[in-house]
C-alpha cells in the first residue's frame, strides 16, 4: 500500500499536470500537492484531477500549495518549473533563468521536505539536476534527473516504426545527457531479446539514432507552442512509482557521477537502480571505444553549462 505517501509537483504546466494526472489515475500515492506560480490554474487542475480520481475510485487526493511552505514532508518532489525559450533569448539566457527558478524551488524543498527524493525534469536537464544537487545539499542518491527513460522510449518507438513489428517487445537503451549528443546504444537495444544490429541495417540504425537525438525537436516542430509532455510525464511517473514502491528496477536516469564511467563532478544519464532511497546503485555497463567517446562528448557539453554557472558565481553552496 502507498497509504500516506505524499508527492509534490512543482510546476503544474503540461508535464507537471500530466505527471499528477497519471499518478492520480494509478493511485500511486495518498496525496499529490501541486505548486505553481499560477495558483488559480493549479487550483483548477487540482479540482479537475480530484474529480477524475473520484470517477475511477482512486484514493489519491490532489491539492495545491499556495506557498512553498505548504509543500511539507513529501516523499518525492518532481520539479518541472521552468520558463520556455522565448524569442531573442539565448541558450545561456535560458540556462540562467531556469537555474534561478531551480535554485528558488530547491531551497523550499530542502527546507520543507528535507527527507524527500527530488526528481528533476526542467531543462537543460543535466545542468538543472546538478544545480538541484548543489543547492539542496542532499546526497547524490536523492537528486535524480528524468530523461533517459524518455529518450529510450523514443528510440524504441522509432525502432518499431522502422521494423513494422515488435511493439511492446522492444528495449532500447540511451545513455548520456539529454541533448543533441545523447548516446543511443544500438548494441544494447533488442526486440524480444534479439539485438537490433541483427535485424536492421547500419543505415537504418543510423536513421533511428539521428531521429532519437532529434526526438524532442520533432515534436516541438509539430506543436509549435510547446514541447512534448505525455511521454515525459509517463517516464517521470515510472521513476516516482519505482521509488514509492521500492521496486529496485533499473532505469536510465541522470545522476551525479563520482568516477563512474571515468567521469566526475558532472551529471549524466546512466543505468541506475531505483528504490525507496532513490538512486540506490549506479550500474556500469561495458562501452566500446566509440561509445566511450560519445559519452565523454556528452559529459563535456553538460560541463560547459556548469562552467557558465560557475563563471557567473551562481552557486550559493560549496563543492
Ligand atoms: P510549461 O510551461 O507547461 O510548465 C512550466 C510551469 O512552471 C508553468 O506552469 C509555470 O507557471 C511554472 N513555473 C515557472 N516558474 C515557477 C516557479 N518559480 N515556481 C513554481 N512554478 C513555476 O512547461 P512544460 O512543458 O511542463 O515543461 C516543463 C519543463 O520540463 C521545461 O523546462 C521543459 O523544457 C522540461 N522538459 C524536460 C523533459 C526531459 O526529458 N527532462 C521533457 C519535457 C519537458
Ligand atoms: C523533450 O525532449 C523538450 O526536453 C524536452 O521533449
Amino acid at each position: 500500500m502507498n497509504q500516506g505517501k505524499r508527492v509534490g509537483i512543482i510546476g503544474a504546466g503540461n508535464v507537471g499536470a500530466t505527471v499528477a494526472y497519471s499518478l492520480a489515475m494509478l493511485g500511486s500515492c495518498h496525496e499529490i500537492i501541486l505548486r505553481d506560480n499560477k495558483i488559480d490554474v493549479a487550483k483548477g487542475k487540482a479540482l479537475d484531477m480530484s474529480q477524475a480520481a473520484a470517477a475511477v475510485r482512486s484514493h489519491t487526493i490532489v491539492s495545491v500549495a499556495e506557498e512553498m511552505s505548504e509543500l511539507t514532508n513529501c516523499d518525492v518532489v518532481v520539479v518541472t518549473a521552468g520558463s520556455p525559450r522565448l524569442p531573442g533569448m539565448s541558450r545561456d539566457d535560458l540556462l540562467m533563468i531556469n537555474a534561478n527558478i531551480t535554485k528558488e524551488v530547491i531551497e523550499g524543498i530542502a527546507k520543507y521536505s528535507p527527507d524527500s527524493i527530488i526528481i528533476m525534469v526542467s531543462n537543460p536537464l543535466d545542468a538543472m539536476t546538478y544545480v538541484a544537487l548543489r543547492e539542496s545539499g542532499f546526497e547524490r542518491s536523492r537528486v535524480i534527473g528524468m530523461a533517459g527513460i524518455l529518450d529510450s522510449s523514443r528510440m524504441a518507438s522509432f525502432i518499431q516504426e522502422k521494423l513494422g513489428y515488435g511493439a511492446g517487445q522492444i528495449r532500447a537503451s540511451v545513455m548520456g545527457g539529454h541533448g543533441d549528443d545523447m548516446v543511443p546504444l544500438p548494441r544494447y537495444s533488442t526486440v524480444a531479446g534479439v539485438p537490433i544490429t541483427d535485424i536492421l541495417t547500419a543505415h537504418e540504425i543510423d536513421e533511428i539514432v539521428m531521429r532519437t537525438r532529434n526526438g524532442g525537436a520533432e515534436i516541438v516542430g509539430h506543436l509549435k507552442t510547446g514541447s512534448a509532455y505525455y511521454a515525459p510525464a509517463r517516464s517521470t511517473t515510472i521513476m516516482v512509482e519505482a521509488i514509492l514502491k521500492d521496486t529496485k528496477q533499473i532505469h536510465p536516469c541522470a545522476v551525479f557521477l563520482e568516477g563512474e564511467y571515468g567521469h566526475s563532478d558532472v551529471v549524466s544519464g546512466v543505468p541506475v537502480m531505483l528504490g525507496a532511497n532513490g538512486a540506490e546503485k549506479i550500474i556500469e555497463v561495458t562501452l566500446d571505444d566509440t561509445e566511450k567517446e560519445m559519452f565523454k562528448n556528452s559529459c563535456e557539453s553538460v560541463r560547459t553549462l556548469i562552467d557558465t554557472l560557475n563563471k557567473k558565481k551562481f552557486f550559493n553552496k560549496g563543492e
